[in-house]
C-alpha cells in the first residue's frame, strides 16, 4: 500500500486517495460520482431535451479564416512532430509582440515566455511549481473550477476572498483579511469567470501591495483580456512593483474561438518562468505544433479584428440580457467574458442547482449553477445564482432568449 497522497491506488469501497483531495475541488459531482461534474450532467440533460445549451462556455462558430487556414497549411507542410518544450519561436515572438502592442509590456521571448496546452496547463504548472503542503493559495470566489482542483492536487490549502453582488469587485477589507504569511500564490482571474466583472486598477494595485507584503507570487489568468464591453483591461504585470512577482497567463481559445486547440501561454520574470517550465515539461512536454504557428497569425491580426470580437459579443450580451430580464431574473450585466450571471431569487427560487436540472425540460434552455464555482460557504452565498454563456450564434441566443421569456409561465 502506497503512502503517497497523490497516488491513484484504489481504496476498496471508497474513492481513491487523490479523489479525497479532489472532493474539495468539486471533482466529485453533486451525485457523488467521481468525475461527473454538474457541467456534464447539465450537458447530458440539454442533449436529452434538445435544449439550447447556454451552460458550457465554448463558441458555436469558427474563428477567423486566416487562422484556420494557417493550421491546415501547417499540417500539410509537415509541422506534425513535437514542438520545442518552450513553444515555437514564431509563437513566442508573437506573444511578446502582443504584450508590447496592447500593454506596453516588454517580454523576452527567449526566456520569459512559454507556450502551454491551454491556459489550464499554465495555471496547473504555475501552482504546482510554487505551492505545496503548508502553503496557502488564495483565489477569489466564485473561482474557475480548475484552480480548486489543482490547488488540491498540489497539497496546498485553498483560501478564498468572496466577490459580492452586484458589481463583484474585490473588496479591500475582505482581501486584506484573506492574505496571511502562508499565502504563497494569489490567483487573479480578470476579466472574471463566472461573474463577468473587470477588476478596477485600484483593486489590482491593492493585490500587488498585499502580495509584496506577504511575499506571494501573483498568477493572473487573463484569458478574457479581449472580451470586454467598455471597461479597460489592466494587466497586473503593468502595475508598479508587480512585474518581478507576476506570471501572466492567456490563451487562444476565447480570443480566436478555437477552444479545442488548447494553445495557451505564460509570461513573467525568467527565474519564475524557468520553474514553471520544469513542471510543464513533465505534464505534457509540448503542445499542438500545427496550431502554434496559426495562433501566431491570430495574435498579429489588426486592431479591427480585436474591436469586432468585443462589439459582436456585446450585442450578444444585450440580446441574452433582454431574455433573462423578461424571464424575471435579476441580471448582473457583465463588463467582460462571455457569461452573464443572474439571481433567481426574484422568481421565488432559492435553489439554482435544482433549477439548472429542471430548466432543460421546462423551457429547453441549459445553464450552470454558480455554486459549482465555490466552496461550501460560497455555494450558500450564491445558492440562487445561475451562469449563462452568450458565445453562441445570434439565432441561437435569440431562440434562447425567446424561451427564457416564457419561464414565468412554468415556475
Ligand atoms: C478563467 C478561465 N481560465 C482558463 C480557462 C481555460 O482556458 P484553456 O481552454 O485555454 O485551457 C477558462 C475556460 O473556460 C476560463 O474560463
Amino acid at each position: 500500500m502506497t503512502t503517497d497522497p497523490h497516488a491513484t491506488q484504489a481504496a476498496p469501497g471508497g474513492p481513491r486517495p487523490w479523489a479525497r483531495t479532489a472532493r474539495g475541488a468539486n471533482l466529485l459531482g453533486s451525485d457523488g460520482r467521481l468525475g461527473i461534474t454538474i457541467f456534464e450532467e447539465v450537458t447530458a440533460l440539454a442533449q436529452h431535451h434538445a435544449a439550447i445549451n447556454l451552460g458550457q462556455g465554448f463558441p458555436d462558430e469558427d474563428g477567423p479564416r486566416e487562422i484556420l487556414d494557417a493550421a491546415r497549411a501547417a499540417i500539410a507542410d509537415g509541422a506534425n512532430q513535437y514542438a520545442p518544450g518552450q513553444g515555437l519561436a514564431v509563437l513566442r515572438d508573437a506573444i511578446a509582440a502582443h504584450q508590447e502592442r496592447f500593454y506596453g509590456l516588454a517580454v523576452d521571448p527567449q526566456t520569459e515566455v512559454i507556450v502551454s496546452t491551454g491556459a489550464t496547463e499554465s495555471i496547473a504548472a504555475a501552482i504546482l511549481a510554487f505551492a505545496g503542503p503548508g502553503d496557502e493559495v488564495l483565489t477569489f470566489e466564485p473561482f474557475y473550477d480548475s484552480y480548486g482542483a489543482v490547488i488540491g492536487l498540489s497539497g496546498a490549502t485553498h483560501t478564498t476572498a468572496p466577490l459580492s453582488a452586484p458589481d463583484f469587485q474585490p473588496d479591500a477589507a475582505t482581501l486584506e483579511a484573506a492574505f496571511t504569511d502562508r499565502t504563497r500564490i494569489v490567483v487573479v482571474n480578470n476579466p472574471h469567470n463566472p461573474t463577468g466583472s473587470v477588476f478596477r486598477r485600484e483593486a489590482l494595485e491593492l493585490i500587488v501591495r498585499l502580495a509584496e507584503r506577504h511575499g506571494a507570487i501573483i498568477v493572473t489568468d487573463e484569458v478574457y483580456e479581449h472580451l470586454r464591453f467598455g471597461a479597460a483591461h489592466v494587466p497586473v504585470a503593468t502595475l508598479p512593483g508587480a512585474a518581478a512577482r507576476t506570471l501572466t497567463i492567456s490563451s487562444a481559445g476565447k480570443t480566436f474561438s478555437v477552444t479545442g486547440w488548447k494553445i495557451g501561454w505564460l509570461s513573467g520574470p525568467a527565474d519564475l518562468v524557468a520553474q514553471v517550465r520544469t513542471v510543464k515539461t513533465f505534464l505534457t512536454y509540448t503542445s499542438g505544433t500545427p496550431f502554434q504557428g496559426a495562433v501566431a497569425v491570430g495574435l498579429g491580426l489588426p486592431d479591427e479584428f480585436y474591436d469586432s470580437i468585443a462589439s459582436t459579443l456585446r450585442r450578444k450580451r444585450d440580446l441574452l440580457g433582454e431574455g433573462l430580464r423578461a424571464a424575471g431574473f435579476e441580471v448582473f450585466e457583465p463588463e467582460g467574458t462571455f457569461f452573464t450571471m443572474v439571481d433567481a431569487a426574484p422568481l421565488g427560487i432559492d435553489d439554482a442547482t435544482a433549477l439548472a436540472r429542471r430548466l432543460p425540460s421546462l423551457i429547453g434552455v441549459a445553464a450552470i449553477p454558480v455554486a459549482m464555482f465555490c466552496h461550501e460557504d460560497g455555494a450558500e452565498r450564491t445558492r440562487s445564482m445561475l451562469r449563462f454563456a452568450f458565445c453562441k450564434r445570434f439565432d441561437v441566443i435569440e431562440e434562447g432568449a425567446r424561451r427564457l421569456a416564457t419561464l414565468r409561465e412554468h415556475v
